[in-house]
């Protein structure tokens, strides 16, 4: 039996999960495994928190407490929203653990004495205020190839290179913003030029792999693989196992992909079995799987395989699945600029399955995909609500209803029927092929086809019209959607796992779910057999709570549809909008972010802190002093971090937008009605 060893890329403990990162690694990853499960497969699936380098080290300085506050904070926030979406993990680890140093330093010892790492002296810059040299992400400056401002140290985030920090264009310290200077550091190369040639040959073997990594890797085989720096002079990492180089640490790239086998030996450790490991790193029979989102593909297309061949033990990647970005409305998902959806967020409000499903069903597999709330409320509402839901309700209900709430015994199979078992008879095997080769997107299409197949068989088999007049045919007629719903549960787990579990448990009538499920096989539904009663699997999303999100993301509502008036509201409905006249005392523009205006007012005599979407038509300075309305009782809000205590009024139409002032200048506090 085929073994599979799956790992998605260990998220930096420094901030929750957005679901860009989930669409990227963590769901294909997530879906992938399931169905190798239910294939009965040896399927092991890792991963863990990656709690060092700059990342972490920065935005602990920013909120003033220790690195070690910061990943302890982050490892329990992602394990856990990781989980609850259905995430499963046969070990989530993470790379501070002593066991993980060990296996590091172990690692960095055998490339030492291969003679893979060699010291050399280099020019690094220099911080002489904050007396520290800037590795990494403590450096920016503008990008010496697309010009781009904001360019960190090691990589730029507009173009994608890996950056060499001393071609960096106006460097600047990152903690107190002075220019840095050039001193001299001694540093530990992996020369990764060495393996080129093997390297080239294993992936000249690999044809079958997506086209962003071997075009990718192909690019950077022309320029020619260069020795890379893989030691840094800060204090929060894995320290250097040599005597001479006891300050500093290793490069944060280098050690967290060692955390993939670290994680696989601490699972075996946990489970008592402290050699279960081996054979998932080890024996050439495993399947070696990495999912990842496309920033990462030069680390694990390149580098990891470059370390795994100059160590030589272990087996080398079979897989690299990297997807796409996600974009949200057209822009790219920005952690710094807070412009993100996060899970522990979402999770508040929306069942898990919704997101598993919007964001595979438009997965950025090939090419970037856009997610927008929009986008999301549709897709609920026309596809999981009307099609998927409304399948299986009107099933359960009929059957219910008429039918004794019992698999009914099938009479002779019409034409119809036929063509629709014989399609869900394969639907498995198409649904399987797909996924093995990392296309879950159209793995998901394919059941959502028959889905809707099923939904128009059963209208055209007009169950309602032959329960009298033909009996035998409107059980047949219902036996088949039965089948089909129970095969849909079983094809449906690897995609939306609750959702399938809902399922099973009506068709066990509550009663724990026949295990273990299977992928593959003919129906498990045997006539007679009591059906749990159904409940509504998708209820549809109502524009306000789409509304909250929008404004959430954005700071304001966006613009209503041109066009007609909205539908009719009473006086009543009116005067629950407590509207208010306010001053502006101060406005600035919120920290991290673009589009969002802070304004502190003063209602009567409450001062509070609105937050605003309206940088891009106004600059703090000119809404200072201004009578403005608010509306004074809207329910509190985080809007991108910031709290907001109110919503102010504008107006807006194609191309511009005005905040709405009064006429006269009322004293503040006066009732708007
Ligand atoms: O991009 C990231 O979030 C990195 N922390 C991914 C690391 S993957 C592997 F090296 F562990
Ligand atoms: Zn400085």
């Amino acid at each position: 039996m085929k073994r599979i060893l799956v790992t998605s890329a260990l998220p930096y403990a420094n901030g929750s999960i957005h679901l860009g990162q989930l669409a990227g690694c963590y769901l294909p990853a997530d879906i992938y495994t399931r169905y190798q499960r239910l294939m009965g497969r040896d399927v092991l699936h890792i991963c863990g928190t990656d709690e060092h380098g700059v990342p972490i080290t920065l935005r602990a300085e920013e909120e003033k407490i220790t690195p070690r506050e910061i990943v302890d904070r982050f490892y329990t926030d992602i394990r856990r929203s990781l989980e609850a979406f259905g995430i499963h993990y046969d070990n989530f680890s993470r790379t501070s653990l002593p066991l993980h140093h060990k296996i590091a330093q172990d690692f960095f010892l055998k490339l030492y004495q291969k003679g893979y790492l060699v010291p050399k002296n280099q020019t690094q810059f220099y911080c002489t205020y904050d007396k520290r040299f800037l590795a990494d992400r403590y450096i920016e400056g503008s990008c010496p190839y697309c010009k781009a401002e904001g360019a960190r140290g090691d990589q730029c985030e507009n173009c994608g290179k890996w950056l060499e920090p001393t071609k960096l264009i106006q460097p600047k310290c990152k903690i107190c913003g002075r220019t840095p200077e050039l001193r001299e550091t001694r540093h530990w190369f992996f020369q990764l030029d060495k393996v080129q040639k093997e390297l080239e040959e294993w992936m000249r073997r690999k044809t079958t792999w997506k086209e962003n990594v071997l075009r990718f890797s192909e690019g950077w085989f022309r320029e020619g693989l260069t020795e890379r720096s893989i030691t840094r002079d800060i204090d929060w990492g894995v320290p250097v196992p040599l005597p001479e180089a006891k300050e500093k640490v290793i490069y944060v790239w280098f050690e967290a992909l060692i955390g993939y086998i670290s994680a696989t030996v601490e699972w075996a450790e946990k489970k008592g079995d402290p050699n279960a490991w081996r054979p998932y790193w080890f024996d050439p029979e495993t399947q070696l799987v990495h999912f990842i989102g496309k920033d990462n593909i030069v680390f694990h297309a390149i580098v990891w395989p470059g370390m795994l061949l100059a160590h030589g033990d272990y087996i080398l990647p079979s897989e690299i699945p990297a997807n796409e970005f996600l974009t949200i409305k057209g822009e790219k998902f920005s952690t710094s600029r807070n412009l993100a959806v996060w899970l522990p967020d979402v999770l508040k409000t929306f069942e898990p399955d919704l997101f598993r499903y919007a964001l595979t069903i438009n997965s950025p597999e090939k090419r970037d995909a856009d997610f927008s709330w929009e986008d999301f409320q549709k897709r609920n509402n026309t596809e999981l609500a009307d099609i998927l839901g409304n399948f299986v309700n009107r099933t359960l209900s009929f059957t219910h209803q008429y039918l004794d709430g019992k698999v009914p015994e099938p009479s002779d199979f019409s034409e119809e029927d036929q063509k629709i078992l014989k399609k869900l008879e394969r639907l498995p095997k198409e649904v399987g092929g797909l996924l093995e080769k990392f296309e879950a997107k159209r793995a998901l299409k394919a059941v959502m086809k028959i889905t809707k197949e099923a939904n128009r068989h059963f209208d055209s088999r007009e169950p309602w019209r032959t329960r009298k007049g033909d009996p035998a045919d409107c059980r047949t007629a219902l036996f088949v959607s039965l089948q089909v719903i129970e095969v849909l549960s079983r094809v449906l787990d690897p995609f939306l796992p609750f959702t399938s579990k809902k399922i099973q448990q009506t068709f066990s009538n509550g009663k724990r779910v026949h295990q273990p499920l299977r992928w593959e096989g003919d129906s498990q539904l045997e006539h007679g057999r009591p059906l749990g009663k159904p409940e509504i699997l998708f209820p549809k999303l109502e524009d306000e709570i789409i509304q909250i999100q929008v404004e959430k993301l954005y700071g304001r509502p966006q613009p209503a549809p041109k066009g007609e008036i909205m539908e009719e509201i009473s006086i009543d409905e009116f005067k629950k909008l407590d509207l208010r006249v306010a001053e502006v005392l101060k406005a600035e523009q919120a920290e991290g972010t673009k589009n969002l205006i802070r304004l502190q007012i003063k209602v009567g005599e409450e001062e509070r802190q609105i937050v605003a979407g309206i940088a891009q038509w106004y600059s703090p300075e000119e809404i200072i002093g201004k009578r403005i309305i608010v509306l004074a009782n809207l329910k509190p809000a985080v809007i991108r971090g910031f709290e907001s205590k109110g919503m102010l009024l504008a107006a807006q139409d194609d191309s511009e937008l005005s905040i709405v002032v009064l006429d006269k200048p009322l004293k503040s506090g006066a009732k708007v009605s």
